[in-house]
């Protein structure tokens, strides 16, 4: 089984874990990073549930669980939280945390498509039981759906060139692997905008694989779901990656801190609705210079955490 090094491990669990006997749920389990990290703070009597839709993730989170009687794992996405909280016979908890995107074992192995660098097969998805792979998902798209695709998941602005190109290479019969997919995106690019910086697919792979699991509308209803299983006083802790993921965790979230919905120039509130949740800090935390330097995947990362009140 291959590493990852959790990032913002410790801001993340020091904002989660307010109770050692209490019960908590990482909704991305990952390699068990921050679930291991939790597990050293919780008492005998704390308990912790953990979610991937990874099947290796999985794997290696039962693992964990024959070892410790305090933790358990299913095979889950976001949007299945509340029935997998339901199934575990619990209620509301006191924290749940979600450190978004992949994981460098997913990355690392190249047969499951997620990596320009390793060639592998186009597939991306999470959950290879579920779902079409990328190759098949990119049968039926037109140009315009699969660029719109990669500017809003990419914000690439190379965006229609790179769709024509794709679909390009897909009716030629050559749209299959990884290290395709990575060439056809290269040399879509102008010239000037191929070298420096970031490798020019990074943007395009990352689009595609939002699409291919489905993420915001995963991430939408798991952070929706969470919110309404903590008790009063359970924190929300989220790591995204990308900006469009940290905007819909922050408008959610706001959206149960200033709940009112009445127009502003309203003397009274008439509408009735009391916030829910409170902000711990009203910015996003981010890594340090210490932990960007150890760990560059730390770069991006953002960390939200909230309360729930009542
Ligand atoms: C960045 S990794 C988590 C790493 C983990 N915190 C650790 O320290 O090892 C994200 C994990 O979340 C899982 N994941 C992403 N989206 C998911 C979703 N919608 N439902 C369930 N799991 C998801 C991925 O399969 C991946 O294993």
């Amino acid at each position: 089984m291959g590493r990852h090094a959790p990032v913002l491990l410790t801001p993340f669990i020091d904002a989660l874990c307010t109770s050692p006997d209490g019960r908590y749920v990482d909704a991305t389990f990952g390699r068990g990073g921050h679930a291991r990290a939790l597990l050293e703070k919780l008492s005998p009597s704390g308990r912790l549930l953990a979610l991937d839709r990874d099947p290796d993730a999985v794997r290696e989170g039962q693992r964990l669980a024959a070892q410790d009687e305090r933790f358990c794992v299913r095979h889950c996405a976001f949007a299945e939280l509340d029935a997998a909280l339901d199934e575990t016979g619990w209620d509301k908890v006191h924290g749940i945390g979600f450190d978004l995107g992949v994981s460098s074992p997913q990355l690392d192995d190249a047969e499951r498509g997620f990596s320009f660098s390793r060639d592998g097969p186009l597939d991306m998805r999470m959950d290879t039981g579920h779902g079409q792979p990328l190759c098949e998902r990119l049968v039926r798209i037109n140009e315009r759906e699969l660029a719109d695709i990669i500017r809003r998941y990419g914000n690439e602005r190379y965006a229609g060139r790179i769709a024509r190109a794709i679909l390009h290479a897909r009716d030629g019969g050559d749209m299959t692997r990884t290290a395709q997919l990575e060439n056809v995106v290269f040399h879509a690019m102008p010239k000037k905008a191929r070298f420096g910086g970031a490798h020019p697919a990074t943007r395009t792979f990352q689009a595609l694989r939002m699409w291919v699991n489905d993420e915001m509308a995963q991430l939408e209803e798991g952070i929706k779901a969470a919110m309404q299983r903590l008790l009063p006083g359970g924190r929300l802790a989220v790591i995204s990656f990308h900006s469009g993921e940290d905007r819909t965790v922050r408008d959610l979230i706001e959206a149960e801190v200033h709940a009112c919905t009445c127009p502003p120039d309203f003397p009274i509130c008439v509408c009735g609705r009391m916030p829910s949740m409170r902000w711990l800090q009203k910015k996003p935390l981010r890594a340090n210079a210490v932990e960007i330097a150890e760990n560059a995947r730390s770069r991006s990362a953002l960390l939200r955490v909230a309360e729930r009140l009542a």
